[in-house]
Parts: structure tokens; sequence; C-alpha cells
């Protein structure tokens, strides 16, 4: 359907102000159109931003134009007629500003009812794209940061699906490197038949690592014994093999159980795998001259970096940023990816930078990051407990992240009881309310800030029921679907029959916000910052309560048209819950 996909607003007013630049300015090819929402609504809806640009350039040369406010007059005047277009008018230096045709919008997105909210998806450059994102290393601590990495690695791949690009999730296990030698002697010292290993018996793989550490430190000939046990592994033993795959096994039943509870999907492509990429990828880099010796290492040298990046160790053996370097190789060239982003912690954002600088000089990447293909480094900052220090739970020092889930499944749940909902509810549905809610406030706690910054993790703050929480925005979806239900009418019989009308202007407030979902999920996109979308979402339901603290729904006049209105915000607010991993819920 065309209408369906034609683009966003935005996107369909850069189409015709494209049009109008060509006319205005003909020598000027390939302007882009700076097309950006009025800073004063008073104005309009959209401006066009492109005179002063072009005042710089022709300034001097044109015969035509005198001023920027006269370039600005001639890209009003030039604009193709469009039913979108209401008006529009000059303002400032020559800022075109546009107001949009509330029939138009009203259009959309009754076409949105029919065709489905897929219509709306953006249009990106990019075709596939990997997504390296939650990554906790074997037999360590999956700590906060991993969950973090794990929420915002899986919003920023659903929205790029939703844009119809194909997504490689990938998580970057660490389960290769030098550790491993000592995990293997440990195990077999612990467990002389393999056999009889499993997460019973090695119980805590955590303190499995520590305990072996403390042997790794202590007593030389078994640190002989760890380091000769990393060279059989690495050729390949089989007892080796062996071991180092139960370690694994073990480690990844723990982390697996985190993805179930938070239902979240990847591939795990571990360190080990790119293990054999890691000769070629050095060699093809040492043809370009790349690498040097330094120290008894071998290094990369970096502009502007004092450290370079050490991609042998100078006991001869690979390291983190060898494997990066294969890995990313592997998914340029065996993959074809356009567009690789990396979800972790700002503490790595040197290693990427040196990573990524590494692969421009090889000519792996263009220099331009305007152009694909292109890595990105999507760093986050701190969970901090409520003390304003680094987050931890009871008395380990680990975060049993699982844990965490459960307790705010719990909290919701005593929540719901204390409504009275175990007596209007099945037991079931009791359940999956507070899992929806409770899951679904721990994913927004997070996605809500910017993702650079520290934020506090707060039971009380993510599941109070009013401001900017994910509880708040489940409960006014659970309320817009209450309305449509109460009303009595079949929503989709009114879909075919009614019209939206968007006469009061709350009601146009409401309908313009809606059809801006498109640009909002577009800019968190390229930008990689999924708060735009939380921002988005809570706004929405703001308007949404403009809209209906002012326009009666059920009874009036405006009924139909009302209650589309409603089904209309309902829908784009669970695609929102959907991009962001939240379960919505029908009923509160
Ligand atoms: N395992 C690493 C850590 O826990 C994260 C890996 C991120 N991905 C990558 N390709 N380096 O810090």
């Amino acid at each position: 359907n065309d209408q369906g996909i034609a683009g966003s607003p935005r996107q369909q007013l850069a189409k015709l102000f494209e049009e109008s630049l060509k006319l205005t300015i003909p020598e000027e090819l390939d302007i882009d159109p700076a097309i950006a929402p009025c800073q004063n609504p008073k104005f309009g809806d959209y401006q066009c931003n492109n005179a002063m640009g072009l005042w710089s350039k022709v300034k001097g040369k044109s015969t035509q134009y005198k001023n920027p406010q006269q370039i600005g007059q001639a890209i009003k005047a030039n604009l193709p007629a469009s039913e979108m277009i209401d008006g529009s008018s000059i303002a400032g230096p020559g800022f075109v500003n546009v107001k949009l045709s509330g029939h138009w919008i009203a259009k959309c997105i009754q076409n949105m009812l029919m065709d489905g909210i897929e219509t709306w998806a953006p249009k990106l450059s990019v075709k596939r794209a990997v997504v390296d994102f939650s990554s906790p290393n074997i037999a360590k601590e999956m700590h906060v940061g991993h969950l973090r990495s794990t929420i915002i690695g899986d919003t920023l791949a659903c929205m790029l699906e939703y844009s119809n690009v194909e997504v490689l999730r990938r998580n970057h296990v660490g389960d290769w490197g030098t550790q491993f030698g000592m995990l293997i002697e440990f195990l077999f010292e612990k467990f002389p038949s393999l056999e009889v290993v499993n997460d019973q018996a090695i119980g805590d793989l955590e303190a499995f690592y520590k305990a072996s550490k403390l042997r790794f430190d202590s007593d030389p000939a078994f640190k002989e014994r760890a380091q000769r046990a990393v060279v059989s592994l690495q050729a390949g033993e089989e007892k080796y093999r062996n071991a180092w795959a139960e370690i694994c096994k073990i480690s990844r039943s723990g982390y697996e159980k985190v993805y179930e509870h938070l239902g979240v999907q990847l591939e795990e492509k571990g360190e080990s795998f790119y293990n054999p990429y890691i000769p070629n990828a050095l060699e093809l880099l040492n043809k370009e001259g790349l690498i040097e010796e330094s120290e008894g290492a071998r290094v990369i040298f970096i502009e502007g970096k004092k450290i370079p990046l050490i991609v042998v160790k100078r006991d001869g053996g690979y390291n983190y940023a060898s494997t990066d370097l294969a890995a990313l190789w592997y998914r340029l060239n065996e993959e074809k990816a356009e567009w690789i982003i990396y979800v972790t912690d700002v503490g790595q954002r040197e290693h990427f930078e040196m990573l990524f600088a590494a692969a421009k000089r090889a000519g792996w990447l263009p220099a331009d990051d305007r152009t694909y293909p292109k890595a990105s480094h999507v760093g986050f900052g701190l969970v901090l407990g409520e003390d304003g220090k680094r987050f931890r739970t009871r008395s380990t020092e680990t975060v049993k992240l699982v844990d965490l889930l459960i307790e705010a499944k719990s909290r919701c749940k005593t929540a719901l009881i204390e409504r009275g909902k175990d007596k209007e509810w099945t037991e079931e549905e009791l359940d999956k309310t507070a899992e929806a809610v409770g899951y679904g406030a721990v994913k927004y706690a997070d996605l809500k800030n910017n993702r650079t910054t520290n934020y506090t993790f707060s039971f009380d703050q993510m599941l109070n029921d009013k401001g900017n929480t994910a509880v708040y925005l489940l409960y006014a979806h659970a309320r817009i679907c209450s309305i449509i239900r109460k009303s009595g009418k079949d929503i989709e019989e009114l879909k075919k029959v009614g019209k939206i009308d968007l006469a009061h202007p709350d009601e146009r407030v409401l309908g313009l916000h809606l059809l801006q979902f498109a640009e909002v999920v577009e800019d968190s996109c390229t930008n990689l910052l999924p708060n735009g979308l939380c921002e988005y979402l809570y706004n929405l339901s703001e308007d949404f309560t403009g809209f209906y603290t002012n326009c009666q729904v059920v009874g009036s006049a405006e009924e139909t048209s009302r209650l589309l209105l409603c089904e209309a915000t309902a829908v784009v607010m669970r695609k929102c819950f959907h991009l962001l991993g939240i379960t919505p819920v029908y009923k509160i």
C-alpha cells in the first residue's frame, strides 16, 4: 500500500522541499532539505531551515537573491502543491514554516488503523546490521552492566528490525583466553572424571573461578600446569576442549535464565568463534603496514592516542583486541553487515575508538562516519544503588540478576493484591500482569535516561504508578483499552465505516503526535538513543490525557472519530512497548 509507506511527515515534507530547493537554486545540486519540528507551534508544525545555509553559498554570486529572506520566499513559492500542507509562512531570516492539514493527518491515521502500524516503519538506508550486546564473560559474574547491555541492545535491535533492517543479534561472550587454562586445571583437580561435572556439582561457577584463581596465584606448580593447559586447549586436544565446553555450558545455563525472563533473543557467537580468524585478520593489517613491534608486543599505533592497540601480547598470545579485529573483519566480509553496533559500558570507549580507527586505517571502514559500512560504540553509564555507590545486592558482591527481576515481579504482585485484583482475576492473569509490569518497570527505568549517564536503581521509583514509569504508562494503555471496551462498539467495524476528524485543538495535538511516531523511531535508530522513544511515549500519554480531559468520547456527537483516535493511541503505545521490550497489559 503506497499511502501507508509514503514515510513520516518529515520524510514526505523533505521530498516536497527537495523539489522546491531544486527550483530555487538549480546550480546547487544535492542539497539535503533540513526539516525540523517548529520551535514554536504557533507558527506551524514543521520548518525548513535551508535558506541561511544556501545564502552563505550564493552570497555575492547570485543576481537573483539579495538576502536569505528572499531565498526563503522563493522556497515557499516553489513548494509543490500538496494535500498534506494547509499553509506556509516565512519567519526570521528565511525559515519556511508549514502547517499540516488536519484532514491529511486524520487520513494518515486512518490508513494506519486499516493497514497496520508496520506501514509507518521508518526507512533506513541500511539493509543488515550486527548488534553485539549482552556479552557476559564465562565463569565471571554477569553484573548489572550486562543487564543494561541486554536491555539497551535488545531495544536497538527491535527498533532496527521494525525499520526493516535485518539484524544479527550477537552475544559476544568471553569464552576464550588464558583464564581457561586455570579453570580447566582446577576442574581436573576437583573432578578427575568429567562425567560427574554439572552445575550441581560445581555449584556457583563464580566461586569456582575465585577458588581457582587463588590456587593459580599461590601454587607455582599449578600455575605451570594451567599455562600448559591453555596450550593444549588452543591446540584442540579433546580432553581440554571437553572440559572447556563443560564450563561454558554451566555458565550459559545461568545467563540464559536472564534472557528467558526478559524475553530477549540473541545468538551466541563468542570470542572462541573468532579465534581461527585472528591470524588472517592480523596478516591483512600487517600487509597494510599497520602492525609494529613495541616492547616485545605487536601493536597498532593510533593517531592521537598515547598507548597503542596491542594485537599480539609479549608472550605471543592474542587478546581482547585481536579477537575484536577478527570479529569486525568477519562481520564486514563474511556476514556483510553494513552497520556494526557494540553495546557496552562507557569504560570501553577507548578500546572501540582504537578498534575503529585501526579498521579505518586499514581501509576496512570508510574514514567518513556518515557513510556505510559503519561501526558504532553504544556506551552506557553505571547502575548506582540508592546510596549513590555502584549497585550491589544483599550480602554477596554479585548482583543476582534473576533475583532482581523476580523481586520486581513479586512487588508488583503484592501491589495488585492490595488493590483486590486477586479477587477479580484468575491466578494466571495476576501472574502475567505482575510479570509484564515488573519486568517492564526494570527495562523502562533503564531506557528512559540518556544511556551515557549513570542511573540509580530504585524499586520504589520504578514501581511508582505516577510519573514517567512503565507502571504509569502500562496503566494508561489499559485505561484506553477499557474506554473502547466499555463503549460497547465494535472497533473493527468502526475502522471500516468511521471517519476521524481532528476539529478540537487537543485532537489535533494528539493526532500530530501519533503521526510523528516514525520520525522518533528513526531518530532513536540513527542516534542509537532509545530514551527518545521513551520520551515520545510519555508525551503521547500526556497528549492523550489532554484530549480525554477536554473531549468527551462516549456519548458525544464525535464518538466514532474519538474512539478511533483512542484506538490509534493504543496501537502506537503498544508498538512503543514492543520496541522497548515491554509486554502491554489490557486490564487494570
Ligand atoms: N565480554 C565483554 C565484557 O563483559 C563485552 C564484549 C563486548 N563486545 C565486543 N565485541 N567486545 O566486558
